[in-house]
Order: C-alpha cells, then structure tokens, then sequence
C-alpha cells in the first residue's frame, strides 16, 4: 500500500466543543463508560433504576429481566402504568399543562399550538368515544392517518384505553393497508378525508374503502374519519363516524387504564425476507422506557429545547421520537405535516429559523435531495437561514455518507453541531448505536459507540465475535427493554428470525453487516445482510416486491435487487420474465409502466421499481435458483467478474444487461 494511502484513510474526528460537554446530561467520554460501566457491573440494577428515574409507574415493579422463557424475555413485568398518563398527565399535574407540546406547521404554513391541557383533553375525548365505540383493552385499532395532532391523538388514546395501535403509513396501498388490517384483527380504523402534501390532496377515506371491501376484515366495526380537506367522500352508514362529531359531547376526563408494563403498546409491520411483512410487537413499559431516555441522552433533551423530528408518525421513528419519547418528557417538538420541498426546498431551513428548533433529526435521503437543490439556488441554501438555535442534530434509517455528512454539519450545524448519526431499527424500539453529542468525537459515516446498557458486537456465521477491523454479523448480546416481544400471531418467525439456532439462539440478530474498528471499538454499518433493501430510509423486501410482480397476469417469474443510487441510498431494479414473448422498444417501456404502476397499487409508491429489465429467463444455477449476486452486478452495471460456469442458462445475461 503507498505510504500515503494510511494518511487519507486516517478518518477525521470532531470533538464536542467545551460549550456542549459542560451542559450534556452525558459530559464526556467518563460520563459515558461509567455508565456503561454500571450496566455491566448490575446489568438489572442499571435498568431498574433508569425505568424508576425515567418513568411514573401505578404499581412499582419488583422483578426486571425475566429469562425463563427465552427469546420471549420480559421486563418489570408486575409493574403497572400508562403510557398517555407518562407522556401528558404527570406533566399537566406537575403544573406544566400550559408548556407546548407541539407546534403543528400544515403544509400550507398555518401553525397551530397544542399544550399539554390541551393535548390532555383531545386524548380523553376521543379515548372516551373509542370506549363507547366498544373498543377495549386489547383490541387492535389500525390508524391510517396522515401527519396531524389528531393522529397523535389517536395513538395516544389507544394507549390510554390500554388498546393495542397499529399505524400504517398514509402511503401504503389498499391492498397494503387490506393485509394488516386482517393480520391484526383490527375491531376500529381511524382514517383521514384526504391528506395533504405538497399543496396537492391525495385521498385516504377511498383508499380505506377499498381495503376494507377487499374482505377478510369484517371485524372493523368502526372507521372514524378525521376531516382534514372537506374532501368529497363515500360514507358508510353505521360504520363511519366523523371524528369531530364523536368526540364532541364526550367529557374532558377519561382515567388511564393502568397495564402491566408487558402489555402490548402497539405493532408495527415492517419489511422482512419473505414476501409477508411482519407485525413488531412492541410493549409498554420497556418501550417507553427507552423512547424516552434516548431522548435525554441521544439528543440530549433539556426542558428549554424545541424538538424536530421529519419523520412520519407510520414508521417507528415517527412511534419513539414524535408520539412517545418527546412527549414522556414532557417536550416541545415541531410536527410537520408537508413534504421539504414545498412551497420550495428551503421549508426545513425556514422552519427551523421561525421555530427556533434547537434539535433536529432526519433522514440522509432528506439532506442529499436538498443538498442537490441548495447548490443551484442560494435562496433555499441553509447558508440562508438563521439555524443558530441548533444544537444537536441527527440522522436516521439509512448509513450517511461522509461527504453529505461534512455538508450537514457545515450548513446545518454551523460546525458547532454534533451530528447524531443513529443506528435502530423497528425492532429495537430505540436507539442502539449513536453518539453522545457532549461526549463521543465523531467520525462521518460511522455511528460510534453503542448506548451504554446496549451490548452491540460483530460476530462471524457461528456467532463467535470476529477481530476488530474485520466485517461480521451485527448482533445484540443480551435482551434490552425496548425490544421487540414478539412478531405478531407468528411466534416462531420471533425467535427463528430473531434469535436463530446457528448462532446459538441467544444473539439478537440485527440483520445488518457492521465492522468495528479496532482504535477507538467505532461501528460502521455495512448494510443489510439479508433480501431487505433501504430505499430513502423506507425499508422494503424484495420478495415483497417479488410477489407483487408475479401476481400480474403478464408476469410468469420476477427477482429484485437493490441498485445503489447517491440520493435515495438503493433503488429498487427488478428482472422481469413475460408469460408471453419478451417485449422491446415502445412494447417493454410500455409494460414497465403499467407493471410499475401494477406495485404502486400492490404495495404504494415507494416500492415501485425505478428500472425494469425483461429476459426470456433468469439466471439460475443448474439446480434453479436465481443468482441473486449476479443480477446485482447486473444491475449496478458492472462487467461480471464472477464464475458462471455453474450458470444454466449464460446466455440470458446478455438480455437482462
Ligand atoms: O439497515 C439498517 C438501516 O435501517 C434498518 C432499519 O430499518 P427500519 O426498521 O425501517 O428503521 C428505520 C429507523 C430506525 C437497519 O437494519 N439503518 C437505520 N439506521 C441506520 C441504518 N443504517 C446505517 N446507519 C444508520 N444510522
């Protein structure tokens, strides 16, 4: 190697400035390894003593890990609260019910103040409608709902009916929405007339309809409709209600429904490797627990903060760090209804300015697109704004690469911001792998140092740690209180799929690849290891995707894989083969579109492949399976290195290049 390929490769490192580290709740690197010392000394006693800190609990809990029934661990078990009583009433009683807590922008820019008596009162009207409604502790309520208080407020009055929610993004298809409301046995949707984005309203009511009369969900009792745009809407009689007019009459008191911490929070479904999503159950006190001191240490939250956090209250980063974890502490936070590029791609740095937002957190896929656009246009440049009130801010879901890292810390951060770089996942509930902005130095592209509790470690296909320096298997040693519990009505895709026998069924198995350094012990996250893509921080299956190709009437087999692209990090490509002959010229260009369109309406949008090769066949081994590893090389273009001997068909290759 050059000699001076060791210096380019020596990684740049930000300190926190003295500023940050004296007022962090986690002052310095010796803030951070006593307590991770702590947990490793009395791994329960550390976290029974953050859930005593963090949370109010009903009836206080005596027990703290329970392993008996490995995977299926439990936390606090005999412990009793309420999640909506943590996250609004202990602040209302501790005299804070005027605070904000969220700042709701519409798309179209018209603000409106939500304090915690307010936010009190919407969550015990509508818990009580969705108690005369029959709903009960227990029941699962899908909500459908756009980005709004009152979905928010919907989330919140499940958990204090002690009702089970299971929010699908406003984005996914009927058909979608159809299969999730079946697997959870929902008794109550809460939808929304139309939603809007990006001046543009798009239904949801309709979208509703249709799922709900694709059948296998005669158990939805009730569909309550928030009216968001007046929009026209088909009504069912009998089975829909406005929210407005149920929760009109109801009283302003509704008490909580004390729970056990076991009891399940919500789900959540998400992308796995087969063609079904999975059901993420998560419970309530663990959950909490973490959502909320996450925010005290990741972000580290004070009183006087105002929190941001784009993401969209359908994925679980919109669960921890919008409807949860901010409001368990009883924060501020800016709640956004619209898209960043509208009315133009100046709207977050405009926000942040008018909100004075001190923590902010997105997504890569987010800073890339607006990088691309600030750089022809000084008007929507965060150059142009006044972000001083920053303080920390972070990204999610996706690994961010060093270059758009520089770029958010210069432009964003005023270089006095650290950048959080967060690694979680639906399953983890919270945060995992970040820095401690008043501690950690930061590397870009790496996500640093695991949370103290958290026994994040890299280990080969056996499930023994590998070197330092060397790529493995990104796993969690030991169960923590946020996790997963179970994957919903499928026990058994829990702990084969989470806890799997070849690594010796204690290693919670992340699905990603990761490498640690061996200096300074920093994660690099490499990717997923199985068939799941990242497209802009959304997370997809391919053989979802798969199975959405092959249920066309053109389409006789299909594979996906994931193409790398410098905004939206993958891009879904699919193979494509035809019952009949295979199409060219205006003929394939023609299927593609209705075939990608054909997913759009299958899954949503974001599952639509952007390119679309057709073949006579696939590649396959002489037993028939897909080469896969081939078919991503295809896709990125490559020339193919690899061995296709084993190859039945070599030819093929040609066709889908
Ligand atoms: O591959 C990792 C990637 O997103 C996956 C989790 O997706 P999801 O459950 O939808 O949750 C996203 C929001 C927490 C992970 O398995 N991922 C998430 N955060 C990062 C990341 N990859 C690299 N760096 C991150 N900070």
């Amino acid at each position: 190697m050059p000699v001076n390929d060791s210096i380019l490769q020596e990684p740049e490192v930000f300190f926190p400035s003295e500023a940050m580290s004296a007022h962090a709740t986690i002052s310095g690197m010796g803030a951070y390894r006593a307590l991770a010392a702590e947990a490793e000394r009395d791994y329960e006693g550390f976290w029974a003593r953050l859930a005593r800190e963090t949370l109010s609990w009903h009836k206080p809990f005596t027990q703290v890990l329970n392993e008996a029934k490995a995977p299926f661990y439990t936390w606090f078990e005999d412990g009793e609260l309420n999640a909506s009583y943590n996250c609004i009433d202990r602040h209302v009683e501790a005299g804070n019910g005027g605070r904000v807590a969220v700042i709701f922008e519409a798309d179209d820019g018209t603000v409106t103040r939500v304090t915690y008596d307010d936010l009190l009162q919407r969550v015990c009207h509508f818990a009580n409608a969705l108690k005369k409604l029959d709903v009960k502790k227990g029941d699962r309520v899908v909500i459908y709902m756009p980005m709004s208080v009152e979905g928010v407020v919907a989330m919140q009055a499940c958990a204090r009916i002690g009702a089970t929610h299971s929010v699908v993004f406003g984005g996914f298809s009927s058909k979608s929405l159809n299969e999730r409301l079946v697997d959870v046995g929902a008794t109550a949707l809460v939808t929304c007339d139309e939603q809007m984005r990006g001046g543009k309203a798009l239904p949801l009511k309709s979208i509703a309809d249709e799922a709900l009369a694709m059948g296998g969900c005669e158990a939805v009792k009730s569909v309550i409709v928030y009216r968001r745009t007046g929009g026209k809407v088909a009504w069912s009689e009998g089975r829909d209600l406005w929210m407005h007019e149920i929760v009109a009459n109801e009283p302003d008191q509704c008490a909580p429904e004390w729970v056990g911490a076991e009891h399940p929070l919500f789900i959540l479904y998400t992308s796995g490797s087969t063609g079904t999503p999975k059901g993420v159950q998560h419970c309530t006190g663990g959950y909490l627990l973490w959502a909320a001191q996450t925010m005290k240490w990741t972000f580290d939250w004070k009183p006087a903060d105002v929190f941001w956090c784009t993401a969209d209250i359908g994925w679980i980063t919109g669960h921890s760090y919008i409807a949860y974890g901010p409001l368990a502490l009883g924060a501020t936070q800016v709640m956004f209804e619209g898209v960043p590029t509208y009315p133009d791609a100046g709207r977050f740095w405009d926000m942040i300015a008018r909100h004075k937002v001190s923590l902010f957190y997105t997504a890569p896929t987010a800073i890339r697109s607006l990088i691309k656009l600030a750089e022809t246009d000084m008007k929507v440049h965060p150059d142009s704004f006044d972000l001083s009130t920053l303080r920390v801010i972070g990204t999610v879901g996706e690994p961010i690469n060093p270059a758009a890292w520089r770029w958010y810390y210069e432009h964003v951060g005023g270089s006095r911001c650290p950048v959080v770089d967060t690694w979680w996942q639906t399953e983890t509930g919270g945060h995992m792998i970040a820095p401690m902005p008043g501690a950690t130095p930061l590397v870009p592209g790496s996500c640093t140092l695991p949370l103290p509790g958290i026994l994040a470690a890299v280990v080969d296909e056996t499930g023994q740690d590998v070197p330092d320096g060397q790529g493995g298997i990104l796993v969690v040693k030991r169960p923590w209180p946020s996790m997963l519990r179970t994957v919903w009505g499928d026990p058994q895709r829990f702990s084969k799929g989470y806890f799997p026998e070849e690594l010796g069924g204690k290693l919670y198995l992340a699905g990603d690849g990761a490498v640690r350094d061996s200096e300074t012990g920093y994660f690099t996250i490499t990717g997923r290891i199985d068939d799941v893509l990242n497209v802009s921080g959304h997370r997809l299956g391919t053989m979802e995707i798969e199975s959405a190709l092959v249920a066309n009437p053109l389409v006789a087999e299909a594979a996906v894989v994931g193409r790398t692209d410098e905004t939206t990090g993958e891009v879904v490509v699919a193979f494509v083969v035809l019952k009949g002959a295979r199409p060219e010229g205006e003929e394939a260009v023609k299927i593609a579109n209705e075939l990608r369109a054909w997913v759009g309406k299958e899954i949503g949008p974001i599952a639509k492949p952007k390119v679309i090769r057709f073949g006579e066949n696939l590649p396959k081994t002489r037993s028939g399976k897909i080469m896969r590893r081939l078919l991503r090389s295809l896709a990125a273009g490559e020339t193919i290195t690899q061995d296709v001997s084993t190859l039945e068909n070599p030819a093929i290759l040609d066709q889908l290049g």
